[in-house]
């Protein structure tokens, strides 16, 4: 597996990833996409949306506003509940998770070895004097302060004066848009259950520890769907929840897979009574093997009727829904599929990244699904000094331009340009040459083709440069490049 090293170099030579606010010497864990970094996080965002609420007649889409009345957080026990446990050292200042210490390395000055300096691993104790970790596993020297609660949400205030009536929060996740808005959705669309309100939206924390590049940052984006279900009803023999908590797992799981994500590298971790959020009846979440490890993908939570329940006591409006076969008012209970942006653009990333040795030399490419790759066809003129090769090449790229994310690149030789596609995963080249437009100085005529480039196997067809825009529709449609090839063949 690929180093995370190698991920943060690639993703800010390429143009996908850049530290925030760099030239001020960066900005805590906060990311700044770059241009096909942009695309990527688009695509992942389209086909998420396209398949989650486009394409199901059962799910509708929500945009709430990320500043929200501050009873919201209270309702939601964000502003009681949503905190960590920190300790600082008292030599080094460094911070840290308190629940999370065991789970990192530690300095030790090992009294058995002379004072000698070890980094020793998480939750071990040392081999030589077999002491374990008590100071602060940054400096081996400072004291650790007993644990304080610490809340995650930014504070922030709305209006110009900066009193304690005006403060609100950054929202932290953006589920709680949605249960506020549960009555104006089922009421405006006429909803019946079950039903889902699916939104996607930046979310903030404060976290104590951030790292690990995009995984765990201070300023994120969330894929979430609230779905609704009626908990008096029986679906296949069990209560709807359960029934649809497992159906939305599998449909998570094969959605992560369908776009590339390999089964070795997906497993699902139920959350154990001591981990479950107060709200949960039952939490999955789906791990994805990072570079970092095992890590949380996306959570898929049963968070019962907790948050219909204190919004409606907050707020004093009944959150119901009328069973009209029962003729009874109920409390919808709610199954949450929630997948962080950042994490998913990651866990592709990781998933995508090969280095393969070609001829010789080594190859670096990006292994994207068609859909997700940021750039999905690149025009390149072979001969960057014939005008004519570089018209042909700008009006297909223009034309492809209309469908799909193209571009056009003549800074270097041929095989040059296919390798940068290659590493920033580029599933097809398109090549105009010298047959393509015709050479009238030696009598050649144009053959109007141009060559078509396959990023994974580097096959290659000759195509009509008329049907060039059909022939790249096929196969980002996901039609085999053998087919395709033939069927080029059949009618060329
Ligand atoms: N509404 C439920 C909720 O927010 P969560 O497990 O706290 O649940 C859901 O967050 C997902 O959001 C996580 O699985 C992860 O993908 C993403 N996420 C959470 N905190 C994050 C952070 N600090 N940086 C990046 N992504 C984060």
């Amino acid at each position: 597996m690929t180093s995370m090293d190698t991920l943060v170099s690639l993703c800010k030579r390429r143009g996908f990833v850049f530290q925030s606010s760099e030239i001020y010497g960066g900005t805590g864990s906060c990311w700044d996409y770059g241009p096909l970094g942009v695309e990527l996080k688009n695509k992942i965002k389209h086909v998420w949306w396209r398949d989650f609420i486009q394409q199901r007649a059962d799910m509708v889409g929500l945009d709430a506003s990320i500043l929200m009345h501050p009873m919201v957080w209270k309702a939601s026990g964000h502003v009681d509940h949503f905190t960590d446990p920190m300790v600082d050292c008292r030599e080094c200042r460094h911070r840290f998770r308190a629940d999370q210490l065991e789970e990192t390395a530690w300095v030790h000055y090992c009294p058995a070895t002379k004072g000698n300096k070890f980094t020793i691993p998480a939750g071990e104790p040392c081999s030589h004097c077999g002491a374990r970790r008590t100071l602060c596993p940054d400096c081996g020297k400072g004291e650790l302060t007993p644990p304080r609660q610490f809340n995650l949400m930014f504070k922030t205030f709305i209006g110009p004066v900066e009193e304690d009536a005006a403060v609100t929060y950054l929202r932290p996740e953006t589920a709680q848009g949605i249960f506020v808005n549960f009555e104006n959705v089922q009421q405006s669309m006429r909803r019946k259950l079950p039903f889902g309100i699916g939104q996607i939206g930046k979310a903030f924390r404060n976290e104590i520890t951030p790292g690990n590049f995009i995984f765990r940052t201070r300023e994120f984006e969330q894929m979430e769907v609230e779905y609704f279900v009626n908990p008096h009803d029986i679906v296949e023999g069990r209560p709807a929840d359960e029934y649809w908590h497992d159906r939305w797992i599998e449909d998570c799981l094969a959605w992560f897979r369908r776009y590339g994500l390999g089964a070795e590298n997906l497993r699902l971790h139920e959350h154990d009574r001591g981990e479950l959020a107060h709200y949960s009846k039952r939490t999955a979440d789906l791990q994805y093997r990072f570079p970092i490890g095992w890590s949380e993908l996306m959570g898929i939570a049963n968070r019962t009727d907790f948050d219909l329940k204190e919004h409606a006591k907050f707020s004093g409006k009944a959150l119901t829904y009328f069973d009209e076969e029962r003729k009874e008012h109920v409390v919808p209970y709610v199954i949450e599929p929630s997948a962080g942006v950042d994490r998913a653009l990651l866990a592709f990333l990781v998933e995508a990244y090969r280095e393969e040795e070609v001829r010789g030399e080594k190859r670096v490419v990006l292994r994207f699904h068609p859909e997700l790759a940021p750039v999905s066809v690149a025009v390149l003129p072979l001969l960057k000094k014939r005008d004519d090769i570089v018209r042909t090449a700008h009006a297909i790229r223009d034309d492809l331009s209309r469908h799909v994310t193209a571009v056009y690149d003549d800074t270097a030789a041929i095989g040059r340009l296919y390798r940068r596609q290659d590493e920033v995963g580029t599933p097809y080249c398109v090549t105009v040459d010298v047959q393509t437009v015709g050479d009238t100085d030696k009598g050649e005529a144009a053959d109007g083709k141009v060559t078509i480039r396959d990023r994974d196997s580097m096959e290659q067809m000759r195509v009509p440069a008329s049907r060039v825009v059909t022939v790249v529709g096929e196969l980002l449609g996901g039609k085999r490049w053998a087919d395709v090839s033939a069927q080029i063949g059949r009618s060329s």
